[in-house]
């Protein structure tokens, strides 16, 4: 039956819907060879019209439905989260009953025959599903506990993050999802093109890489103590019968914490899991540079996670980076290798998603020139003190920022957005920082003032990249680390590596959402990522 569809040809790629290659293009999946994809219909160069007397079955949930005709039939319009289109169906009463069919949220798969509709002045379908059989439906709660939360009204961002579970059934949060998807592949791609070797460093580290402190605690202690506490109160209870004074004044002792281990007043992270203290990574690139420094060219790509109480549009406490490593690389390379990558991430939703890219422009109508822009031209590259030159100038001509410039003082958002988006008008990378704005591990230069630090700024977002050329004097690491304040102990291992064969090495790390806010032209980081963790929520 719906084998009789022939596979899509390569001309798909020069038609907006379907431009993601054969991959996510191919008719039937081999697992399930009798569900076609909506996008293999509609995502054709005719819009799914050559399709036309072929029978199919698709799955999907239903965007809007209603019926007509005096309830002779119904129309339907029909998602499957492969692309942003929906397919119209339409259900003939004789096939179904309609009104279990037509709730926004409703889940079906149909067999059906593809047909052109009557082509009127208003019809926007190339092509639309005549059902002849409903397979399978899954019903909406309208009336319940829990009523479905997405209706076919149009809904605000925030409201759709109170409903995580739901919220990738609108059209614009299931194009954000595909997009990031894209770009995770892109910088895999990219990577692979170029050798950079996939390395996975842990998410349970005992390293804080920023030396910032801004780590979230791994521990079983507090569990383990409130169930030795909830143990004891049980006890106290079963024995109520011979409770003596003693033990009634022992319950009304204990309190959140008393039973955690201590010694010599401190808690005592010997009976911990890890029999130490352990934090969430706040970024791989301590153990990518273990790697860089034995395998050349590395990356990581993971979740990261920071405990710091920004409420900002550009934060989150949990987000994901790419980190690449380069051994035997200075600064310079690192700033060229993080700008090809960007390029290159732009280029690739270009070609892979520019359908998704196109509704985007609901959002924000600049952001598919903004990828051109960005994928065509070259970065503007200026040092720090340059950058606090130009800002003073601003400033001098009576711009007013909310945060003061000066040197030493780091650059806050609305400085970065003001250089990349006002003044220059493209990418910048602002690079030789103040030593004592940037972490510890960053080189050290001649000047003895600013380190080999670097950040890719881009209009939309600001800072998109950091990164450095790492400092592999052992020397001049041990005294940075010192000035610091570092537990030097805690970073020996780290330390190592310039102990041993030492080499020039440099890395970057890109915030992944960053690179989506920047992509689609999305306001709130919270809005790109499945599920935001942000101070006070961690919904699901
Ligand atoms: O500038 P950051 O803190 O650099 C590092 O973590 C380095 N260890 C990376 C490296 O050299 N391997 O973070 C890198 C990028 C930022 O430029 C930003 O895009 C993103 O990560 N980022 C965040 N994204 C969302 N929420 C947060 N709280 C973020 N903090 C950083
Ligand atoms: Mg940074």
């Amino acid at each position: 039956m719906a084998d009789k569809i022939p596979p899509p040809t390569d001309q798909l790629a020069a038609v907006p819907l379907d431009n993601a290659g054969a991959s996510s293009s191919t008719v039937h999946k081999p697992w399930s060879p009798s569900r076609t994809r909506i996008r293999s219909i509609l995502g054709r160069p005719d819009g799914g019209a050559g399709l036309a007397s072929q029978k199919v079955q698709i799955s999907g949930w239903v965007k809007k439905g209603r019926e007509q005709g005096k309830g002779k039939f119904a129309f339907l319009e029909v998602n499957d989260g492969s692309c942003a289109a929906n397919l119209q169906v339409k259900v003939d009463a004789s096939v179904s009953d309609l009104s279990k069919l037509v709730t926004t949220g409703t889940s079906l798969t149909i067999d059906g025959c593809l047909k052109i509709p009557p082509q009127g002045k208003a019809t926007k379908q190339k092509i639309e599903l005549s059902a002849e059989k409903v397979i399978d439906v899954g019903t909406v709660d309208q009336h319940g506990k829990t009523p479905y939360p997405i209706p076919k009204t149009k809904l605000t961002l925030e409201y759709l993050r109170d409903h995580t579970n739901f919220r990738a059934r609108t059209t614009t949060m299931a194009a954000v999802t595909r997009i990031r998807h894209k770009i995770c592949l892109a910088a895999h791609v990219f990577c692979d093109k170029h050798d950079i070797c996939y390395i996975h460093t842990p998410i349970i580290t005992t390293s804080d890489c920023e030396g910032a402190g801004e780590m979230f605690q791994v521990t079983t202690l507090i569990n383990q103590s409130e169930k030795l506490e909830k143990d004891l109160v049980k006890n106290i209870e079963l024995t109520e019968a011979e409770e003596t004074l003693a033990k009634v004044e022992d319950r009304s002792k204990l309190k959140p914490g008393l039973l955690l281990p201590r010694k010599d007043g401190e808690i005592d992270y010997s009976q911990d899991f890890f029999a130490r203290q352990a934090y969430l990574t706040v970024s791989g690139q301590l153990h990518a540079e273990t790697y860089a420094c034995s395998m050349g060219d590395v990356y990581t790509f993971g979740p990261t996670f920071r405990a710091e109480k920004s409420h900002t549009s550009r934060h989150l406490a949990e987000f994901w980076m790419v980190e690449v490593e380069l051994a035997f690389a200075g600064v310079e390379e690192a700033m060229n290798c993080a700008e090809a990558l960007v390029k290159d991430i732009c280029k690739y939703l270009l070609e892979k998603c520019l359908d998704d890219m196109e509704l985007m422009k609901n959002v924000d109508e600049a952001c598919i020139d903004r990828l051109q822009m960005v994928a065509l031209t070259s970065f503007e590259r200026v040092t720090y003190t340059k950058a606090i030159t130009l800002l003073e100038e601003a400033v001098a001509k009576g711009k007013k920022f909310e945060n003061q410039v000066a040197w030493r003082l780091d650059l806050a958002s609305d400085h970065e957005r003001y250089l990349t988006e006002v003044l220059y008008k493209k990418p910048v990378i602002i690079y030789n920082y103040p030593k004592d704005i940037k972490a510890f591990y960053m080189r050290l230069n001649d000047d003895g003032e600013t380190v080999a630090a670097f950040d890719v700024l881009v209009p939309k977002v600001g800072e998109l990249i950091g990164g450095s050329q790492r400092e592999e004097r052992m020397d001049v690491l041990m005294e940075r680390m010192e000035e610091k304040r570092l537990p030097i102990k805690e970073y020996e291992w780290y330390i190592d590596l310039r102990r041993h064969g030492t080499v020039k090495h440099s890395g970057f790390g890109l915030g992944l959402e960053r690179m989506l806010l920047f992509a689609t032209g999305m306001d709130n980081i919270r809005d790109v990522i499945p599920f935001p963790r942000y101070p006070g929520r961690a919904d699901l």
